[in-house]
Formats: structure tokens, C-alpha cells, sequence
């Protein structure tokens, strides 16, 4: 039985040139990876690979008998003589017999947990390997699975052979493998399969938005070019997009925001976009998000050992335009407006300086203490610009400090809010997502130490607590809505490989910010 084949995008890209950038270089044409689902058949079947999810001690199911008699019985031998054991991350690469797939790849699922992150997990490293292995396409069991496990296996699936290959001059043609460009996945029942596989293509090219974006260089990743991409999302899905530079944010009395752009001879760009699921008198959901596309510290200069990973420093700003792409994608019938605050902070002889007060576009004044606070900055007009929409709840994400890498490391995202309720509805998001939060307290006594002796408000608390002072400085800017936010410092991009985190942005909070979405949906 054949089934839908969804395209989900994951492998290579399109050949891109930094200086010359046609229109059409923004398009995600990326080489696809094509997922389909069949009703589980695995006798005589001839792939280059067959790989199986195992949990911890788990024996041979009926569906593997034929693939054990084409393999002589290698299959259950290896389970019983516990060459391999289903630990999580575990991987057993075993040769095929005469007939049936000619590779075989056992992967482990580890033992209790959430079922769908463990698949998630497994099945992005199984396509990881099969696309360095040059097989080209692969076939996926791992038992039973809901519809939602499904769509944990096909996100994994394109999730694991990700790159960013633009820049990279191709190998000479016999050195080359080919990519991953297809996966069937196995199930026992077809039941909300396709419609598992569609959302997982959804989200996954939500992701592949965030991660191209995140990974491309600051030269590259222009505010202009996030204003770009901004753009073709809403072309090709019909949202509303509006971008402000300079100019603009001048008219809006955005000071803190153009605080921070002033040392940069690019213009900064705000970009909005408004999707329209409901009704217009439903009010929206509002997603904000950090776009620092390089972040030297400004006059507060940063020192020189591992800043080139502050191009990352607007992923924040990709979630939001992944969470864009893939939320229209789904076509989910709610309200959402996305802001994007996009600029560079940089030295310059008209930089800001500390010392300096700034007068937000709330009124406020900000008495700068380190340049390198700037992203605070960039949000504090933000979120009041967002109020305008009068949006139901604010979520927003930003790597703002490296005091929450330091408190969460790579593993969980600092969320901080002003409404409990808000706060576990997006906690429960991104367990959904397999994107991990853990919540910080924002209680008063922290705002203390960001008084200042000139201004109503300081950009900087301090050391200690410095994850927690930050989120207290957004909240001066919040007010009443219900908002939470997010600190993706340590989760948005890895500076190496951790087994199932491989180097480079992993997409978060597109994730997060989905299943949030989709949580306001049911
Ligand atoms: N973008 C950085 C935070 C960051 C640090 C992200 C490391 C990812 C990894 C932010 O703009 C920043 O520089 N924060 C300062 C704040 C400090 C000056 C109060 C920091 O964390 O050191
Ligand atoms: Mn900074
Ligand atoms: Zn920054």
C-alpha cells in the first residue's frame, strides 16, 4: 500500500551567493527529504537500509521474523547475546544477508521516559548516520506508534541529516555520497498516519527556517535578509507583513531599540507578520523575538575567543519566522502576530555608551551600564509595541543571557513569566515539542538591583542572577498581559556536538512556540 508522500524539508540548499542575492535564493528549495507512512510489510524488503528503534530489552516482534530469516537469524542472535541492548543513543550497524535490506541499523530507544521524544531522538540520529553513509534513502520500524509518536519519528527523521552546505564547495563527483532524500516509515496502523505525516512536514520546515537562518553567517544574515525571508513567508502562505527601519522606528520613539542599532551603519529592520486563522475579534497570540544578528558587545566589546558564535545571536528572531511558516503551514484557526527586532550591535564612534540613558518607547528611561545588555534593549520596545495588538498572551524568546547557559546549560530553556497559568500552558508546549523548559523565579525582590541613580530602570543587575534581572527588565515593559519569556542562550545553537544535539542551531523554540499554538487551538 502506497501512501502520501509529504515533503519535508531537511537535507542541503540551494547554492546561495552572499553578494548577489536574487529573490529566488530565498525560497526554501532545499533537496527534500520525502516521507511516507505504509501499514508495516517487512518481509522482502529491499532497502539500502533498514533501521529498527528498540527500546531497552526489547525482543524481536512478529513484524521482524522475516527480517531475521533474511538475516539468518542475526537479528534475534544479537538481542539474545546482548551485543546491543536498545540503551538511548546506542547504534548497532549490522550487515544484510542475500536477500532482504542490505544494511540493517539498530537504534535505541532507552528505557521508560516520553515514548515521542525517545523516537524523536532515535530517529534523527538513524537519519544523521544514513545520511553519511551515502544510501540515499532508508526505512523506519520501531513498533506500535500513535499518531502522535509518528509525527515525534517523521520530525526526527528530517531533523538528523540537516546542513547548511551554501558555502561549502561540493566534493568531486566520486567522492560524493548521496543525501538522504527519502524515508519510509513503518507503522502497525494507518490510522491519523497521513495526517501525522503532514504536521510533522509542517513543523519540520518550520524548523528549517529557524536553523538555515541561525546557522547562516553575519554577512549573510542581514537584518535585511531576515526582512527577506519575512517577506516570502507571507507571500507564499498570505500573511501580512510590515517592515520598519530607521526611519520608522524613529516615528515610533523606539530610543532603546535604535540605542543599540545606532553603532551600525545597517539599517535596523522591526518586521511584523500577521497570520489570521480566526476571526478578527479573536485576539491574537504574540510571539516576539530577539534578531541580533551578530552581537560583538558593542562599546562593552565582548573578548574575541568564541565570539564568532554571536552570529547566533537572532534566534530568537528565527523561531519566531519557523513558528510562522510552520503554524500557517498547519493552518491553525487562531490569530498570531510575529515581531522580529533585527539589527547588529557593534562599536562605532556614534555606538552607545555606558553611562548613556535611552527613552523607550514606553517613556521609560534606561541608564545603560554595558552595551553588551542589548538585546533587553531591543525587546523592551518591542513588547510594548505588541500591546497594540491587544494579544491574549506574549510569548517571546531571545539568547539573552550567558547566565542562564550557565544556571540550565544546553539541556533546558529559562522560562520566566508574569502569569502562572501562561507559564505551565508553555512548559507543557514544549514537553509536547520534546523542547525542554525549566521555569526561574521573577519575584520582586529582584528588581531591586536594577535600580538606577539616574534613570527610572539600569540594563544590568549585576552577576548574580543576571538570567533572572534580565527577565525583570523585560517585565518593566510588559505590564499586565499575560507573557513569558524565554531564554534560549543555551538550547538555540551548540557550539559542539552532543550526541543528539549535533553542532550548530537546533531550531529552538520553533517547537515550543508550535505546540503553543496548537495548544490554543483544542
Ligand atoms: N547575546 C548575549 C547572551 C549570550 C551569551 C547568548 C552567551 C549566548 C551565549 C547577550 O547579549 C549578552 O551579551 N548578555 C550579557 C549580559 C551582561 C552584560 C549583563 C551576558 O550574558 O554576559
Ligand atoms: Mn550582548
Ligand atoms: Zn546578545
Amino acid at each position: 500500500m502506497s501512501l502520501a508522500a509529504t515533503r519535508l524539508v531537511g537535507v542541503g540548499g540551494l547554492a546561495y551567493f552572499p553578494s548577489f542575492v536574487s529573490p529566488t535564493a530565498l525560497l526554501l528549495l532545499a533537496i527534500m527529504l520525502t516521507l511516507s507512512v505504509r501499514r508495516v510489510d517487512l518481509a522482502a524488503l529491499d532497502t539500502p537500509l533498514l533501521v529498527l528503534g528498540l527500546a531497552q530489552g526489547a525482543t524481536i516482534a512478529a513484524p521482524l521474523a522475516p527480517v531475521d530469516a533474511a538475516l539468518g537469524g542475526a537479528l534475534s542472535r544479537t538481542l539474545e547475546r546482548r551485543d546491543f541492548r536498545g540503551a538511548r543513543d546506542e547504534v548497532l550497524h549490522l550487515a544484510g544477508g542475500t536477500k532482504g535490506p542490505v544494511r540493517v541499523l539498530l537504534v535505541g530507544l532507552g528505557k521508560g521516559g516520553d515514548r515521542g521524544a525517545a523516537l524523536r531522538r532515535a530517529a534523527s540520529l538513524a537519519a544523521r548516520r544514513a545520511h553519511g553513509m551515502g544510501v540515499g534513502t532508508m526505512t523506519w520500524y520501531a513498533g506500535p506508534a500513535t499518531p502522535s509518536e509518528l509525527e515525534h519519528v517523521a520530525i526526527g527523521l528530517g531533523l538528523g541529516p540537516w546542513e547548511y552546505t551554501d558555502l561549502k564547495t561540493p566534493p568531486p563527483a566520486e567522492e560524493r555520497r548521496a543525501p538522504l532524500t527519502a524515508a519510509t516509515i513503518h507503522v502497525d496502523d494507518m490510522a491519523g498516519a497521513e495526517q501525522a505525516l503532514a504536521s510533522a512536514a509542517a513543523i519540520g520546515a518550520g524548523y528549517d527556517v529557524a536553523r538555515r537562518l541561525a546557522m547562516m553567517p553575519g554577512n549573510v544574515c542581514t537584518p535585511d535578509h531576515m526582512a527577506d525571508v519575512a517577506r516570502d513567508i507571507a507571500r507564499r502562505h498570505g500573511l501580512e507583513v510590515t517592515v520598519m527601519g530607521r526611519r520608522e522606528l524613529e516615528s515610533l520613539r523606539m530610543g532603546s531599540f535604535l540605542s543599540v542599532a545606532q553603532g551600525t551603519p545597517q539599517d535596523p529592520r522591526m518586521i511584523v507578520l500577521e497570520y489570521k486563522g480566526a476571526p478578527p475579534a479573536v485576539k491574537p497570540i504574540a510571539l516576539v523575538g530577539k534578531g541580533l544578528c551578530f552581537d560583538s558587545g558593542g562599546i562593552s566589546i565582548k573578548p574575541a575567543a568564541g565570539m564568532e558564535f554571536m552570529k547566533f545571536d537572532m534566534c530568537g528572531g528565527a523561531g519566531v519566522l519557523g513558528a510562522m511558516e510552520a503554524i500557517a503551514r498547519l493552518k491553525l484557526p487562531i490569530n498570531v502576530v510575529g515581531v522580529v527586532g533585527a539589527t547588529t550591535n557593534m562599536p562605532s564612534g556614534n555606538a552607545l555608551k555606558p553611562g548613556d540613558v535611552v527613552q523607550a518607547a514606553s517613556g521609560k528611561y534606561i541608564e545603560i551600564i554595558n552595551t553588551d545588555a542589548e538585546g533587553r534593549l531591543v525587546l523592551a520596545d518591542l513588547l510594548d509595541y505588541v500591546k497594540r495588538y491587544q494579544p491574549s498572551a506574549i510569548v517571546d524568546a531571545a539568547t539573552l543571557t550567558g547566565a542562564c547557559v550557565v544556571a540550565l546549560g544546553h539541556i533546558a530553556t529559562g522560562v520566566f513569566g508574569n502569569d502562572q497559568a501562561l507559564v505551565a500552558e508553555v512548559l507543557a508546549a514544549g514537553e509536547r515539542a520534546a523542547e525542554r523548559g525549566w521555569q526561574m523565579p521573577v519575584w520582586d525582590d529582584y528588581r531591586d538591583s536594577i535600580k538606577s541613580d539616574v534613570a527610572d530602570i539600569k540594563n544590568t543587575g549585576g552577576r548574580s542572577a543576571g538570567a533572572i534581572t534580565a527577565a525583570k527588565f523585560l517585565q518593566d515593559f510588559v505590564d499586565t498581559t499575560p507573557w513569558v519569556h524565554l531564554d534560549i542562550a543555551g538550547t538555540a545553537y551548540s557550539e559542539s556536538d552532543l550526541v543528539a544535539i549535533p553542532k550548530g542551531p537546533t531550531g529552538v523554540p520553533v517547537g515550543m512556540f508550535v505546540e503553543f499554538a496548537r495548544g490554543r487551538v483544542r
